[in-house]
């Protein structure tokens, strides 16, 4: 499924560069804009329905409402939406790397972006995983990531909501930050993964995806 949406998007933006769209400016987006756009509930609505139309192919691996049906794809609902704007910011410059994710974001404009944004955010988590309740998950959670994640992990605009993600996405962020893959390189999670097992990863991905 997912090397199929891939070739796909290979091919949309080979013909987007055909046909001359390719991108000119890497300018980021700003959270200033995107807090005032959120502080205002005409423009938010307004942002929200530019956003449903523009994400009809991030649709594809993010899900309709922004809830995940791929359990490597994470959720982009509920998720603190500066968080979220940083992080397409990180794709759009390169900071953040995987392969499909930048050229796609970098073949959107910026109040697409922005809007994409205010629409995934506004739509409701559906737990990901639910009855994979882990104690030992539980308890290293609430010793060592709930300080800067929350008390419930739902996070904050500089760290992201755990709460609902996805098992695998969890799986796979936690061992790339501990094996220092170079595909995020936040000084912090490079911290505070590096002691981690993979026992201690799996333990923390079974409690996260299923709490609400
Ligand atoms: C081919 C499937 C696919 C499509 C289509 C897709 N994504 Fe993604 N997206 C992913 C995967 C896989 C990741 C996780 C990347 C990683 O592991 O770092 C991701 C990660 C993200 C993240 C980071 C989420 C986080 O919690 O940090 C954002 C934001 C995002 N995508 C936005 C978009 C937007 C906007 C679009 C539409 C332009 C889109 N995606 C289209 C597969 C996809
Ligand atoms: C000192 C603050 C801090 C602590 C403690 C911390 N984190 Fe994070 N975490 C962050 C920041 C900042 C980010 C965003 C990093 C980036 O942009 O790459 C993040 C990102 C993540 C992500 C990526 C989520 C996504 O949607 O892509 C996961 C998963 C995560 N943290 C899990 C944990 C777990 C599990 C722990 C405890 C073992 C933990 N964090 C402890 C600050 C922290």
């Amino acid at each position: 499924m997912i090397r199929l949406l891939r070739f796909q998007a290979t091919r949309v933006a080979l013909l987007s560069c055909l046909l001359g769209f390719s991108v000119t400016s890497v300018h980021a987006q700003s959270p200033e804009r995107l807090k005032a756009v959120l502080s205002d509930s005409g423009t938010h609505q307004a942002a929200i329905a530019g956003g449903k139309r523009a994400s009809s192919f991030c649709a594809n691996c993010h899900g309709v409402d922004g809830n995940s049906k791929l359990s490597e794809v994470p959720n982009l609902a509920g998720q603190n939406p500066i968080y979220l704007l940083n992080q397409v910011n990180k794709f759009y410059t390169g900071e953040r790397k995987d392969p499909w994710m930048e050229p796609a974001i970098r073949l959107l404009n910026e109040s697409e972006r922005l809007n994409i944004v205010a629409y995934f955010t506004a739509m409701r988590v559906v737990p990901a995983r639910s009855g994979s309740y882990s104690r030992a998950g539980e308890q290293l959670f609430h010793r060592v990531c709930a300080r800067c994640h929350g008390p419930q992990a739902l996070g904050g605009e500089r760290f992201p909501r755990l709460a609902g993600q996805q098992h695998t996405y969890l799986i796979q962020s936690l061992t790339r930050y501990r094996d220092r893959t170079g595909t995020r390189m936040e000084p912090e999670m490079l911290a505070m993964t590096a002691g981690l097992s993979d026992s201690d990863i799996r333990a923390l991905a079974d409690y996260l995806s299923g709490l609400r």
